[in-house]
């Protein structure tokens, strides 16, 4: 027996060697660690069970026979993060550049059928050269497992995708397909086809960082969430991410223990500039509201003119959604109607209230936006608030404009409460072009066209900038002041807390793509 155990201690040793020492410095000089390192760091002391270690690659193609690493390339197991049961993949650059093959695609594919079946959260730490070109079409079936495996579990359980690498071709699926997806700055490239690649067919000359790093895809694409400067803090950032969302759709995101205090925020009431056309930091609202420091944003640097992110009230994790206008004035346009859908989705797939601060003044105007269909993307927004049963509750803190107001969450397409602060203007449109169209002939007509603008505009503002009429008819259940605002959302949410809400029966909706 003791030469048996001697044989699985070698065994176990030579598969945690990974691609050997040589390799393993390589990774380290290029600001990385490698997939052991990452586990570690990750999952909670001792947690961590590998599955899989002694797998092998069975292809016999240009002198594999005589390569076979323990491992083909990728760690797989589960373990605790913060105490909750996890499944993770970890891609071991250091084995054949974590190149996907048919034996590590099915150490994938085992790893998320277990996180399925279990109800717990999926890991993926991408680091790999692609699919293993020794290998030939069993690897792109092995990436098409995988990809049929990300759409079925997509709504059930969390998937994240950490990029930490190459993640090149179609292997950007797979992570594209998960519910978020973090890149760190400087050692991780996404793209569908690379710079060489694309100097050839568009005469583009592009860095990997240019086309694919963190920075392009974080501002410009925005197929990441979120980035990191090093993959400590993207690791300590999936963390974090966890602990606002359930294991799975049938459970609720953990709640934090929470006091009652004094819940009146007296900062909310000196936040709106006294013009109504200054802008503001709609963060500064969010962080007033919430508890502590709790606010996670999600796409901070996509999109801007819309702020979304995880949040706890009363100890509770709830969804943020939010019109910013310090940027663009907070108009809706396309890339915010999609961030903010995508979102709006991620939360109701996991029993994640929702929260919506609304000063939005219309959807963004021009032929770029519509040529590009903001009316389709515009309904996105529209159709995944519409369509979300989780508790909804809208904050309006200032504009509320034209199609803008019924998109924002409003009470007409099911939202469960919605306040506004006396300072909300809740329109067809503006005062100013307001009047412009309904009184353009007495305007015209006037001695003084400025002034009769002016005066016309003074009227229509009086009527309608204001919350009274929307609240006259219940479409706001209570216009309060901003300091009262926290106490009034926990007990809305709390009084929330067992809603149930169902949607007619269907095989699915068919959202505007
Ligand atoms: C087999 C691979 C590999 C691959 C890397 N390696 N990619 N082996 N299949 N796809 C091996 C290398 O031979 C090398 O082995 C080791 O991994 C490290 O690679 P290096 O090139 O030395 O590393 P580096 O200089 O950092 O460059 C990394 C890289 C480069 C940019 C990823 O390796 C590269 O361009 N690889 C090929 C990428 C590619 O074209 N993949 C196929 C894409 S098509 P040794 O033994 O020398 O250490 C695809 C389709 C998916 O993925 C479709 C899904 C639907």
């Amino acid at each position: 027996m003791e030469e048996k155990f001697k044989e699985l201690s070698e065994k176990i040793e030579k598969a945690k060697e990974g691609g050997g020492q040589k390799r393993v410095e390589a990774q380290h000089a290029k600001n990385k660690l490698t997939a052991r390192e990452r586990i570690h760091f990750l999952m909670d002391e001792g947690t961590f069970q590998e599955i899989g270690m002694m797998v092998t690659h069975r292809s016999n193609n240009f002198g594999l026979d005589k390569n076979k690493p323990l491992g083909d390339g990728v760690v797989t197991g589960y373990g605790e993060i913060n105490g909750r049961l996890t499944y993770i993949f970890a891609q071991d650059f250091t084995v054949m550049g974590g190149s996907l093959a048919e034996a590590h695609a099915e150490k994938i594919v085992k790893i998320m059928d277990l996180a399925t079946k279990n109800g717990a959260p999926l890991i993926g730490l991408n680091d790999s050269g692609g699919a293993r070109i020794q290998e030939g079409v069993v690897s792109l079936g092995g990436y098409a497992d995988i990809f049929y495996r990300n759409t079925l579990a997509s709504g059930v359980i969390p998937q994240l995708s950490a990029i930490m690498g190459p993640c090149a071709g179609g292997a950007v699926y797979s992570p594209a397909l998960t519910d978020f997806i973090m890149m760190v700055e400087n050692t991780s490239y996404m793209f569908v086809t690379g710079p060489n690649v694309v100097k050839t067919v568009t005469h583009e000359e592009v860095s990997s960082e240019e086309l694919g790093g963190a920075s392009a895809h974080s501002t410009k694409s925005g197929v990441t969430h979120f980035t990191y400067a090093n993959e400590i803090e993207c690791i300590n950032g999936l963390k974090r991410l966890l602990s606002y969302i359930p294991q799975n759709c049938e459970e609720e995101a953990p709640k934090l223990p929470y006091e009652s205090t004094d819940e009146s925020r007296s900062k909310l009431n000196e936040i709106l500039p006294e013009n109504p056309n200054q802008p503001y930091d709609i963060r500064d609202v969010i962080s007033e509201t919430v508890d502590g420091d709790s606010f996670h944003e999600v796409h901070k640097d996509f999109a801007e003119n819309i702020v979304v992110g995880f949040a706890r009230l009363g100890g509770r994790s709830i969804g943020i959604v939010a019109n910013q206008p310090a940027f663009l004035a907070g108009v809706l346009d396309i890339n915010s109607s999609t961030k903010g859908a995508r979102f709006v989705r991620f939360c109701d797939c996991f029993n994640i209230p929702l929260l919506v601060f609304e000063d939005v003044p219309g959807f963004l105007p021009g032929t770029d936006q519509e040529w590009n269909a903001i009316i389709t993307n515009g309904a996105k927004l529209l159709y995944a608030f519409s369509e979300a049963t989780v508790p909804r509750v809208t904050v309006i803190t200032r504009k509320a404009y034209g199609g803008a107001y019924d998109v924002m969450n409003s009470k007409h397409i099911g939202a469960d409460m919605n306040f506004a602060w006396p300072s909300a203007e809740i329109a067809v449109m503006g005062a100013k072009g307001a009047a412009e169209i309904i009184f353009k002939k007495e305007i015209k007509e006037a001695k003084d066209p400025e002034a009769k603008l002016k005066e016309k505009e003074a009227e229509y503002a009086e009527m309608f900038a204001n919350p009274y009429n929307a609240a006259a008819r219940g479409y706001i259940d209570e216009v309060l002041r901003p300091d009262q605002t926290r106490e009034r959302l926990i007990s809305a949410f709390k009084m929330l807390e067992n809603k149930v809400d169902t949607l007619p029966k269907k095989k699915h909706g068919n959202i505007p793509l």
